[in-house]
């Protein structure tokens, strides 16, 4: 099939790759001609396990190509795929202008039927918006031309983008007519020959799966940051806790673990834009604030550690910082809370000297304007005359480091840790004091 992909970040990027992998023509189109040349050349604009190659080789075998060309994109595919950002307005609500002028740009070059496929994050109601927009724009040119507008959210996570897209848990599809009901089933055939992962639905339930899903994991980590902090002033181990209630079958194990708060370019904005669809429509949302607010207050949790330690005042107080990126695998650094952590330490006197494995161009490009924090060029060199260590990142590299080195290297043997990485007991009888979250 010829398929366009509208944004080629991390979403649309992914999407294209990964059709074309299965033999698709894929179009990716941006408006940013630095992205574009940079694809063009064979880099690639983010960091995604096993993205590079797979780009290489479908771009080699003449299957995947890029532009800047509205024109040249909508003639392109039948399918259009919408997969640009839709970042939070002032209010909290999904910002949809590029949504939007995707669609309308859609409208104003087409010449025959198209299959327009949000696969964005959208509010509930969005898809009617693109039919309107479109429209509006088709009867400006005069040209009575049909399409479908179909919802296809996606749930792949960064840092699994690749097996996650090629592998999907289910494959959501809002639509209403059956000519697009049949090219969407036609376009994932190849993702389900093991089993039927198409779910079928209105394009409004398949909008606000999306938020939903998204929503309910935000409100685990939530939940088990709230009862870590209990934990620790009760004398409990949450990871215990964590344990013996994950074992339950109706719980689960996934998305319990406690930590510095979560970020990235989805939970934030995506519980903030249910939360400002359920207060446009009468609907307090009442859970949704409280996992936003207990969230907010878990980025600050590790510095209310530091602080309790060293004092209100920080100045002359040099921190080791190991990670950067909202979570391993991925240099995305949208709502990182290394970036507030960052910002309260330095804030109060503080320098930094930060470590990521693949986060740290992204996180210069973000926060290097502080001139209190600097990037070291490996695990170790962060760590030299600290006064402590932060972890807020779980890379793999973080998991069994040279305890000796970090004694060695840091003023005194403390570990900050906001993502419970190592054994308390162990390290208090190695000599380190250990504090962690809900421990
Ligand atoms: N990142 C994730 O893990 C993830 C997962 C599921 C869903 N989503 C959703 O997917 C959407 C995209 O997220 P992302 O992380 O890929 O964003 P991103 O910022 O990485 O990429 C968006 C791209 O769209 C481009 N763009 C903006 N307007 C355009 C236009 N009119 N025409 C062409 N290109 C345009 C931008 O230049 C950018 O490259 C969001 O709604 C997000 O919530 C993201």
């Amino acid at each position: 099939m010829k398929i366009t992909v509208i944004g080629s970040g991390y979403v649309g990027l992914v999407t294209g790759t990964c059709l074309a992998e299965m033999g698709n023509h894929v179009l990716c189109l941006d408006v940013d001609p630095a992205k574009i040349e940079l694809l063009q050349q064979g880099g690639i604009p983010i960091y995604e396990p096993g993205l590079d190659e797979m780009v290489r080789r479908n771009a080699a075998a003449g299957r995947l190509s890029f532009t800047t060309d509205v024109a040249e994109s909508v003639a392109f595919g039948e399918i259009q795929f919408i997969a640009v950002g839709t970042p939070p307005d002032e209010d909290g609500s999904a910002d949809l202008q590029y949504v939007l002028a995707a669609a309308r740009n859609i409208a104003r070059h087409m010449d025959g039927y198209r299959v327009v496929v949000d696969k964005s994050t959208v509010p509930v109601g969005t898809a009617d918006k693109v039919k309107a927009a479109m429209q509006e724009v088709l009867a400006e040119r005069g040209a009575a031309l049909p399409f479908s507008v179909v919802s296809n959210p996606e749930f792949l996570k960064e840092g699994a983008a690749i097996e996650d897209f090629m592998k999907p848990d289910r494959i959501i599809v809002g639509a209403e007519d059956e000519q697009a009901i049949a090219t969407m089933r036609r376009l994932y055939a190849p993702f389900q020959r093991n089993h039927e992962r198409i779910l079928c639905m209105d394009v409004r339930s398949a909008e606000l799966t999306k938020y939903a899903a998204n929503a309910m994991l935000a409100t685990r980590i939530s939940f088990m940051n709230e009862l870590a902090n209990l934990a620790e002033t009760l004398g409990a181990d949450i990871e215990w806790v964590r344990k013996g209630i994950g074992a339950d079958p109706r719980i689960g194990y996934h998305f319990l673990y406690p930590g510095a708060g979560y970020g990235g370019s989805c939970f934030p904005k995506d519980v903030k834009a249910l939360a400002a669809t359920g207060r446009e429509h009468g609907h307090a949302m009442r859970v949704l604030n409280a996992v936003e607010a207990a969230n907010d207050a878990q980025k600050l949790r590790l510095v209310d550690k530091v602080v309790a330690r060293f004092g209100e005042d920080l100045s002359g107080r040099r921190f080791a910082l190991w990670g950067l990126a909202f979570k391993p695998n991925t240099d995305d650094m949208r709502e990182a809370p290394s970036r507030v952590i960052v910002d309260e330490l330095t804030r109060r006197g503080a320098a930094v000297v930060a470590f990521d494995p693949v986060a740290t161009d992204e996180a210069r490009r973000v926060m290097g304007s502080n001139p209190r924090l600097a990037f070291a060029a490996d695990m170790d060199s962060a760590l030299l005359g600290a006064d402590a260590l932060l972890i807020v990142t779980e890379w793999k590299a973080f998991r069994a480091p040279d305890f000796e080195r970090i004694r060695t290297s840091l003023k005194q043997p403390l570990i900050f840790d906001g993502r419970n990485l190592y054994d308390p007991a162990w390290l208090r009888g190695e000599g380190f004091e250990y504090l962690a979250i809900g421990r």
